[in-house]
């Protein structure tokens, strides 16, 4: 049995597929980072032409990858949501022709369930109850994973995501785009201490985030300071900002967990591939007792490998219904699953 995922939602155009027992066969990725650098930040236009572009060839390359023909192909997955409208629909027609053209199964994988299935990936026999932490460039939320694909909401941020956070703050201190990761790799060799930054929400048992503050700290922070200074000082202020985000993720992780009476953590999305945040995730869950799964930072972001994974799991656990006429859905929350 296989499974062939597909995934454009935002603008990475991705194709993954698995085997029954979750062993990732192929994982093709093609990111348009590149193209949308250009204009700060993703176009949701040009990321729908790119897809469209992408779609066929990516599909190709993971079976090329695989080794496998088309007709060895026994149930296709695609990302249903949420994410950009065009991007998704381009994916979603796709599939459908496939599926419709191979005469087998389709199924719609909700974009973050995808993620949790990276867990899954890594641990193939993690067994809820857990909790997940998604963290990534849309968004950064807990939920709790119980028996039978039933999650339970437990809090999310009021605006910006944490890889949003990276992003933003790294934008105005100058950096390309997303600036995420280049942040975390300037703070690498920065002071943690070197500026006092608001940490989001820091109320007692909130599982609730804000990044909002923290932007607007750091923008007046710069605008107080001349440009040779924050040239010069720039791993530092890096390394400040990474470590207000990380220490917050942390913070809430260890309430999420102890409110939930619960010992496994599973951090997933793109944020999760960053080395600070699995360094102190690891620490302070593993001081307590408690532990902290990370995806390889290869799954951390977005691919088709996830969503085709989410689909085998539930397919083996007979918890899908194929369905030819299912649409893309924009606003859809993980609880209604
Ligand atoms: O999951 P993802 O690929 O796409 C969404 O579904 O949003 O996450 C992308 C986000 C971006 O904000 C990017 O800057 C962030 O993940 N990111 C990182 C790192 N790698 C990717 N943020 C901090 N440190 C990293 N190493
Ligand atoms: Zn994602």
């Amino acid at each position: 049995m296989t499974t062939l995922g597909i995934e454009t939602s935002c603008d990475e155009t991705a194709c993954g597929i698995v085997d029954e027992g979750l062993n990732v066969l192929a994982n093709a990725v093609y990111s348009q980072v590149d193209t949308h650098a250009l204009y700060g930040g993703v176009v949701p236009e040009i990321a729908a032409r790119a897809h469209l572009e992408k779609i066929s060839p990516i599909v190709q390359q993971a079976l090329s990858m695989a080794n496998l023909n088309i007709q060895q192909i026994d149930r296709i997955a695609f990302t249903r949501g949420p994410g950009l409208l065009g991007a998704l629909l381009v994916g979603a027609a796709f599939a459908k022709s496939l599926a419709r053209y191979l005469d087998k199964p389709l199924i719609g994988i909700h974009h973050l369930e995808g993620h949790l299935g990276t867990a899954y990936l890594t641990e193939p026999n993690l067994k809820p109850p857990f909790v997940c932490l998604v963290v990534s460039g849309g968004h950064t939320e807990f939920c709790r994973v119980n028996e039978n694909f039933q999650y339970i909401m437990l809090g999310k941020t009021r605006d910006d995501a944490a890889g949003e956070a990276f992003d933003k703050t790294g934008k105005i201190l100058g950096l390309g785009y997303p600036a995420g990761p280049l942040l975390a790799k300037l703070a690498e060799n920065g002071n943690r201490d070197f500026i006092p930054l608001p940490k989001a929400l820091d109320q007692k048992g909130s599982l609730e985030f804000s990044f909002s503050g923290l932007k607007t700290a750091v923008l007046r922070y710069t605008q107080t300071q001349n440009s040779d200074f924050l040239k010069a000082n720039l791993p530092s202020i890096c390394a400040s900002i990474e470590s207000a985000i990380v220490e917050i993720l942390v913070k809430k992780a260890l309430s999420a967990l102890k409110q939930n009476d619960l010992h496994t953590l599973a951090v997933v999305g793109g944020v999760s591939a960053n080395k600070y945040l699995r360094q102190r995730m690891t620490e302070e869950l593993g001081k307590r007792g408690m532990r902290a799964v990370f995806p390889p930072a290869a799954l951390s972001g977005d691919n088709g490998a996830m969503i085709a994974a989410m689909a085998q799991k539930r397919a083996n656990e007979n918890a899908f219904h194929s369905e030819l006429t299912v649409s893309p859905s924009l606003a859809w929350t993980i609880a209604a699953l």
